[in-house]
């Protein structure tokens, strides 16, 4: 048994994980939007589409354990956490079946847990399909344990019919009862038990919707989602009621327009429930197709609450922190250093980088030539990287050596925006405090993406290198 699941893992889960020396993974005090992040072992933390539930004084991240270069289900991971930042891989929690719904080259999605208060039971909904997204259905795996391994049980059903949505979630309220959630404003009913969907209780609310979330604060439900277009992102929006039943009342963007939801699709808001205060928790995803693995990445912000009790996300958080005794959040101090590319005599850049000055006022290295690199020579324990980001990005990869020209980390960033973005596009994990050379590297390659009759992603291959941001 044991014995085939390995066998069934995908070749990157089986690779050594054997970090460099000079990483200390673990140490990192602040929740970082729009950085790939790194667990135990120095690996991209993938859990896309992912949602979060608490159990024992932790909490687990489950989400799409994401390859490169490819959309079909390679497993569903999980990941716990103390704290919200630093995240240890713990299992494929649900891997590929031999067959089925999420048998080879099907597509599985958005996993969302919830634990069943009847029978104790841990239970995974999730999106299952085939590679054209013809052929959506929500299924449900069970286990005994939170970190799995999950058993797929087959599809949903409603008096017996396959609930055939695709994008989905699940709310737990207070009572206990649980409710599936779907794109174009559809909620179902859960069964005592979890395991079927007893009645719809709100249908076709809002066409399109995808990506939904539900989250209750005082007295009052939220509903948010994000418009249709697959993995590019839009100004996403939410409803309220004062009954999951309805009437749902269109509240609008709750991101500044333009912002496209700070760049990010909603997956899950967690109320993140302390002595003092709850923070309600905005999660999102970052896509970057084809390289959902390495370069997507989470954007998580503390939503804010009016007197009214609409909710916004006024300005981008590029790092903070949650006290989940408290419930309090505040934004992360740094102790660190910026480093412009005018300023910096550590900097040596191959040809074909050329200085850019935009009409956004931002000033940058970038470059389009496959293989040009640019190295920048620090001394500290941790190192970041400024980029701005275009709607003609593409990707780069990251390089840190140490004093021996040993590779300690190598990563994939991504600097695309479909309007000018200066942000943080790479923070390394921390280093033993030392002597190293960063490097960045244009890879040639974009965010793309064919779908539902529309193409998206970018117009170039453009990496782009603002400043640098280094730690003692
Ligand atoms: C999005 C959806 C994602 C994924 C993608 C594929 O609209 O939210 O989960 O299915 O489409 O195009």
């Amino acid at each position: 048994m044991i014995r085939e699941l390995v066998q069934s893992l995908p070749l990157f889960v089986l690779a050594a994980l054997c970090a460099h020396a000079a990483l200390k993974p673990g140490g990192m005090d602040a929740i970082q939007s729009g950085v790939p992040w790194y667990d135990q072992n120095g690996r991209i933390v993938s859990a896309r589409g992912a949602g979060v539930i608490g159990e024992g004084g932790r909490h687990y991240l489950f989400g799409e354990f994401k390859q490169d270069h490819g959309n079909a289900f390679v497993g569903f991971a999980c990941y716990s956490s103390p704290d919200l930042v630093n995240w240890i891989f713990e299992s494929v929690a649900l891997p590929p079946q031999p067959d089925g719904r999420l048998g080879p080259g099907r597509v599985g999605e958005r996993p969302k847990v919830m634990k069943c208060p009847a029978t104790g039971e841990f239970v995974m909904y999730m999106h299952t399909d085939d590679a054209r997204y013809r052929d959506p259905a929500v299924g449900y795996a069970t286990s005994p344990s939170i970190t799995g391994p999950y058993t797929f049980r087959g599809p949903l059903l409603l008096n017996g019919a396959v609930v055939k949505k695709w994008d989905m979630s699940v709310f737990q309220d207070d009572d206990g009862s649980g409710y599936l959630i779907t794109h174009s404003g559809n909620l179902y009913a859960l069964a005592d038990d979890y395991t079927s969907v007893t009645r719809q209780i709100v249908k076709d609310m809002t066409p399109g919707c995808e990506s939904p979330a539900i989250f209750k604060r005082d007295g009052l439900y939220y509903w948010l989602g994000s418009g249709l277009t697959a993995w590019e992102r839009n100004d996403n929006y939410y409803f309220t009621a004062a009954s999951l039943a309805g009437p749902w009342e269109r509240q609008g963007a709750f991101a500044p327009e333009g912002t496209l939801t700070w760049n990010s699709q909603t997956t899950f808001v967690l109320p993140v429930v302390g002595s003092e205060t709850t923070t309600y928790m905005f999660m999102g995803d970052r896509w970057a197709h084809p390289r959902q693995n390495s370069a997507a990445t989470y954007v998580w912000q503390p939503l804010r609450f009016d007197a009214a009790g609409k909710i916004s996300l006024p300005t981008f958080h590029p790092g903070w922190k949650v006290n989940t005794e408290t419930g309090r959040w505040s934004p992360a101090e740094s102790a660190s250093k910026i480093i412009g590319i005018r300023d910096s005599d550590r900097l040596t850049a191959s040809e074909n980088w050329i200085r850019h000055n935009d009409d956004a006022g931002f000033s940058d290295l970038r470059s389009n030539v496959k293989g040009a690199s640019l190295t920048f020579a620090f001394t500290g324990s941790q190192i970041g990287l400024y980029g701005v980001a275009r709607p003609d990005g593409g990707f780069g990869e990251v390089r840190i050596e140490d004093s021996d020209g040993r590779v300690v980390l190598t990563s994939v960033i991504e600097t695309y925006c479909r309007y000018s973005e200066a942000s943080l596009k790479f923070l390394s994990p921390r280093l033993t405090p030392g002597d190293y050379t960063l490097t960045v590297t244009v890879l040639g390659e974009r965010f793309f993406w064919q779908a539902k009759r529309a193409a998206y992603g970018s117009t170039g291959d453009y990496v782009s290198v603002q400043k640098f941001l280094v730690v003692d």
